[in-house]
């Protein structure tokens, strides 16, 4: 295990221990290596390393956030569940023990009732899906009506546009792992309350942990300050990648805010030329 693999394990475990204040930390810039389900693609394509450019700072200064700013407000994240805090400390090997983990956070999901509105109001909660060994993670806001009808994450709408953005990219939906802050629907697709999103947030951590993706894609302002604990706009957190745990994240607008400002679309085209850059795919 690197030093930096263990740093990051350690501030974890404070985090889950409720220990709430430590110092933010700089890391040195990971060695970043093709994937290993993108591999095939990234043959021949340039290395990772060094970084592009970003475009607010320097790649390599990526962010390890603190422990105290993972939970926005003043929150309080519930007693975590024996079951999530078991899974929380194993670790996966194979794709099969990573889909065997998240079968069992899902079936935690599904009996959860932490958010008794939202659990009276959905149909079905929506968990997750995708390749339990992906590389890359895409992390969005809550299940609208029709990820609640179906049980699974961005089929509306707003998932067929993020369909047409993944294959511009060259990348298949099957090979990335997508879910949201929250795994059930907001009501007439309110904005999730922060104490909802702390009350979801071990399942959220327990998928990053079992996928352990290399890469998050966050989508709109809501995903990215509850996964960061940051205040700041989507507008102002994209174009750069910052650093959660083992995962370099790039934040970009969400695809309804797409369906409603057709002119943002230009930008996340940017960021994600920017995203496939990094991963050594060069998209014009
Ligand atoms: N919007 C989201 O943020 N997530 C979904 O799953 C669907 C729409």
């Amino acid at each position: 295990m690197t030093d930096n693999r263990a740093l990051r394990q350690f501030l974890r475990l404070m985090s889950a221990s409720g220990i709430s204040h430590l110092p933010t930390v700089t890391l040195p810039k990971l060695a970043a290596a093709p994937g290993k389900l993108l591999a095939a693609r990234l043959k021949g394509a340039a290395p990772s390393t060094p970084q592009p450019p970003a475009r607010n700072k320097s790649a390599s200064q990526t962010q390890l956030l603190s422990p105290d700013r993972l939970v926005p407000n003043s929150a309080q994240r519930p007693e975590i569940l024996e079951s999530t805090r078991s899974l929380l400390e194993q670790t996966f090997h194979t794709a099969e023990q990573q889909a065997d983990g998240l079968s069992k956070l899902a079936e935690a999901v599904s009996a959860c009732k932490r958010c008794a509105e939202l659990a009276d109001t959905r149909r079905q909660t929506v968990f997750g899906v995708g390749n339990p060994d992906a590389e890359i993670m895409f992390i969005g806001e809550a299940p609208g009506a029709d990820e609640d009808r179906q049980g699974e994450p961005f089929v509306g709408a707003a998932g067929k546009l993020m369909d047409k953005i993944i294959a511009a990219c060259g990348l298949k939906r099957e090979e990335i792992y997508i879910c949201n802050i929250l795994r059930c629907r907001p009501p007439g697709n309110r904005n999730p309350h922060p104490q909802e999103a702390a009350n979801c947030r071990e399942f959220l951590d327990g998928q990053i942990k079992i996928v352990a993706p290399k890469y998050i894609v966050v989508w709109g302002t809501v995903a990215a300050q509850n996964l960061l604990g940051e205040s700041r706009p989507v507008g102002r957190l994209r174009g750069q990648f910052l650093q959660h745990g083992d995962a370099k994240v790039m934040c970009t607008y969400h695809p309804s805010y797409l369906l409603r400002n057709e002119s943002a679309k230009k930008l996340v085209w940017e960021d994600m030329k920017f995203f496939m850059k990094e991963l050594g795919i060069d998209l014009g």
